[in-house]
């Protein structure tokens, strides 16, 4: 599972609701250290020192907190020559502009949000693969955070595209990367409470209406818990032959054709 003492990087940190705060308490539970990043220190003092009470601010104060925007792509870098060798990397960041790519309407000429939204999403797990491999001798694993993009849902329209071509640059980086025995995968997780997701438009109305879909029963706050549970396993050696994969942590909901029906509801 998680190596005790060995060093992992949590890279999307926000605030205490977000999927990278569920999973670092997670790996420190097991006994691994871990390194969180924040985009910057505006956002630090936004998210983590104005909107949280005392007691979550004293949480947050005793956590390992670096600054990295990941489409700096000497931010990357510099984090991870700075860390030394580290044993597994979570990338669990996404940005689209909610009012251009996201919403009612799909169509949108605002190319430069495509672009920044690309960027941010998908690409910088690439720029996060290159230099975390230096930090990874003795390989390890990347793990992404993705949502269910063979499907298309309303409103969530570019970033569905973002999350497809994630999956796909999380099989070509398991291939680039075998060789240095580092495993790259993503987890599909069903809709959970944080800020990203408050973020979409109609997101209250995909999340309340996801058990209509999913075989298991599905809560929005604590199966958090059960989404950082994977990601772990996917980032420590209990996953060693693991790698170029999509792991869908949703209650089931990607299988299912059609509405669950009353009889079938546990
Ligand atoms: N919330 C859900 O329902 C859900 C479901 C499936 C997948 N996901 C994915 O999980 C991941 C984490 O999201 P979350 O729900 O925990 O929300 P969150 O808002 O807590 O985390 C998103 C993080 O991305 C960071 N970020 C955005 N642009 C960045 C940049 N340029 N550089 C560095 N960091 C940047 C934000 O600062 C934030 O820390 C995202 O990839 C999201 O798409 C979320």
């Amino acid at each position: 599972m998680i190596e005790e003492g060995k060093t992992y990087v949590i890279m999307g940190l926000l605030d205490t609701n977000s999927i990278a705060y569920y999973c670092g308490e997670t790996i420190e539970r097991l006994g691994g250290k871990v390194v969180y990043t924040v985009q910057n220190e505006r956002m630090k003092k936004i998210f983590l020192e104005r909107t949280l009470g005392r007691a979550d601010r004293e949480k947050m104060d005793s956590l390992d907190i670096k600054y990295c925007e990941v489409t700096i792509e000497e931010e990357v870098k510099a984090l991870f020559e700075e860390l030394g060798e580290v044993a597994g990397v979570l990338h669990s960041i996404a940005f689209a502009n909610p009012k251009t790519c996201l919403g009612e309407e799909f169509h949108t000429n605002a190319f430069d949000d495509l672009k920044l939204g690309f960027h941010i999403s998908c690409v910088s797990l690439a720029t996060v693969a290159q230099y975390a491999q230096t930090a990874m001798p003795n390989g390890g694993g990347i793990v992404a955070m993705t949502f269910e993009s063979r499907k298309a849902f309303a409103y969530y329209n570019w970033m569905s595209v973002n999350k497809a071509a994630l999956e796909a640059l999380t099989r070509a980086l398991a291939r680039r990367h075998g060789k240095d025995l580092i495993r790259v995968n993503a987890v599909s997780a069903g809709p959970v409470q944080t800020k990203a997701g408050s973020a979409i438009q109609g997101f209250d109305t995909l999340a309340s209406t996801w058990e209509k879909s999913s075989p298991l029963p599905w809560d929005l706050v604590e199966d958090k818990q059960e989404v950082a549970n994977a990601v772990v396993f996917l980032m420590g050696n209990f996953s060693k032959k693991i790698t170029g994969q999509t792991l869908h942590v949703d209650g089931g909901a990607s299988i299912i054709g059609g509405e669950i029906q009353e009889h079938e509801r546990p």
